[in-house]
């Protein structure tokens, strides 16, 4: 534990999705910049983006537009000064995506915005069809790589180190190539380490979104806020045998529509229809699915349209023995994007001096208690622009290598290990109960059997220090802070559903937030 290599870099990002890229963009060359991605550097939620980026740049659009629909879809909980500068900051930073080679879809040689559920306006922007993360991937990373950003793969955060005066001074990491653990020291480190849909069974997220930027930040003394509110999407692929892909929200936006077993559009009866908010489309399906599969019809959008506007679809879908063009699909609702997170201001900081957050792991209320469709690719950009702003103006000092104070949390190697703890097993386990009890449909009773019931899977946990291992101690940890958050919230609002308490109520009207166990409203 005393013999780590120390690294020093002015400021360390930790991730490689759209807000840890773009912020580092934004702050090389005037400052030494290293990125550390847990895998390659593609590897993030952005990749698998399909719909698109909202943004108030067609004409009959306006940032007040946008800002009203991200208020509506939010349920009351919006942080408005956010809101505000997502919505006007929006333009200038999709501009500046353009401008490092993002090639988003064009019809007549104008940009095309399609529409999606809770927005007034078209105002999404698409590129490839349905593959518009991965493009803004791949122009990120083209730009990162002719630049004298570092960018290191295969690192995986296990916790922030502090100096004397306790204040978050660098991050161990374990470099999972070498197998050898790392200090390194920053003036300022950006976690961008996305979301942790893997905790639950059906999710729309990659593998590596295990929070454990969440969870590390939270064991330094970070607040966690809004921990609840949980996105699900309504329509991702659930069939036997096969990943919970997701199919776009675009494509309902384009004209796909939802049916029952009975061929019923049961949608028809609800406002904004299959483009109502998420939250709603989501339980809408749930409750068909208590008595048969839900299908998302393409038909009405014609066979051409199909292929040429959805192609990553319709290709993943065929590998499944699904032809969107002609078959009805099989959809369920997905874990897909976290609300909440670790708590920063309009600025990105945390409470936590020289420790900033972007993306899908930090949360300054700008989506409330539901996301509104496509603001999320947006949210990593404009925020990892105000971060770099923020640093600009008040950079730390670099800290003193002899001051770093010893890491004394990694878990001591141990004793054979019991096979029915093996973190795999173990991690489905959590899956379940968070998908079962934790879920789209949530009550007290439910909610208190999960929470006995990871507690006794902490129990049985037995960590070493592989990367499975700390992965599920960092899910186990968030797990317990949504169980708690959503057991306080005796309300429904927005992605968080009470069968016992069905109405939003006006005093739940603000934030929670949770520092080292303790829990308050704000
Ligand atoms: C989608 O394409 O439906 C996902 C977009 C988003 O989550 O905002």
């Amino acid at each position: 534990k005393d013999k780590l290599e120390i690294f020093q870099t002015e400021v360390l990002i930790l991730g490689s999705g759209i807000a840890g890229l773009f912020a580092a963009i934004k702050l090389c060359p005037k400052y030494e910049v290293t990125v550390l991605t847990k895998k390659d550097v593609m590897a993030s939620n952005t990749e698998h983006a399909q719909g698109g980026i909202a943004v108030a740049l067609n004409e009959d659009d306006s940032p007040e537009f946008h800002y009203g629909d991200t208020i509506k879809a939010g349920a009351g909980l919006c942080n408005l000064k956010a809101v505000k500068i997502l919505a006007e900051k929006g333009p200038e930073c999709v501009s500046k995506l353009i401008d490092f080679g993002t090639k988003f879809d064009e019809s007549n040689n104008k940009l095309d915005f399609t529409r999606e559920g809770a927005h007034s306006k078209s105002r999404v922007l698409h590129a490839h069809g349905d593959a518009t993360g991965g493009e803004i991937e791949r122009a990120l990373v083209e730009v990162v790589h002719s630049s004298p950003i570092t960018v290191k793969e295969n690192y995986y955060l296990i916790d922030f180190v502090k100096n004397s005066k306790a204040e978050v001074c660098g991050a161990l990491v374990l470099n999972n190539i070498t197998l050898a653990m790392e200090i390194w020291l920053a003036k300022a480190i950006i976690l961008a380490t996305g979301g942790a849909g893997q905790m639950y069974k059906h999710t729309t997220n990659p593998a590596v979104a295990t929070g454990d930027g969440i969870a590390a930040a939270y064991r330094a003394g970070a607040e966690l806020m809004d921990m609840e509110f949980i996105q699900f999407h309504p329509t991702a692929l659930l069939l036997p045998g096969a990943p919970n892909f997701l199919i776009s929200e675009a494509a309902r936006g384009e004209g796909a529509v939802l049916v029952n077993s009975r061929g019923e559009r049961f949608m028809e009866g609800v406002p904004g229809k299959e483009l109502a908010p998420r939250d709603v489309v989501s339980r809408e399906i749930w409750k068909q699915m208590q008595t048969g599969q839900v299908y998302l019809d393409f038909s009405p959008m014609g066979h051409s349209k199909v292929e040429q506007r959805f192609p990553g679809i319709h290709k993943t879908c065929l590998n499944y023995g699904v032809d969107i063009s002609t078959d009805p699909v099989p959809v369920g609702p997905a874990a897909h994007y976290l609300m909440g997170g670790v708590r920063i201001n309009e600025f990105g900081e945390t409470n936590l001096p020289n420790l900033f957050a972007c993306g899908e792991c930090a949360c300054n209320g700008v989506h409330g208690a539901n996301r509104l469709a496509s603001n999320s690719l947006l949210d990593g950009l404009v925020f990892a622009s105000t971060i770099s702003d923020t640093i600009n103006q008040k950079i730390g000092e670099m800290p003193n290598p002899e001051d770093v104070l010893p890491y004394e949390g990694c878990p001591d190697e141990c004793d054979v290990r019991d096979s029915a703890a093996d973190p795999a097993n173990l991690k489905e386990e959590l899956q379940n109960i968070l998908w079962d009890k934790v879920g789209i449909i949530r009550d007290e009773e439910h909610l208190r059997q999960a929470q006995a019931e990871l507690n006794q899977l902490m129990e049985r946990f037995n960590p070493h220090s592989e990367v499975s291992e700390l992965e599920l101690g960092n899910m186990l940890a968030i797990g317990m802070v949504i169980i708690k958050a959503a057991l306080a919230r005796e309300e429904s609002r927005g992605g968080h559903f009470r069968r016992d308490f069905p109405n939003a109520e006006e005093h739940w009207q603000k934030h929670s937030v949770y520092m080292r166990g303790d829990y308050h409203v704000r």
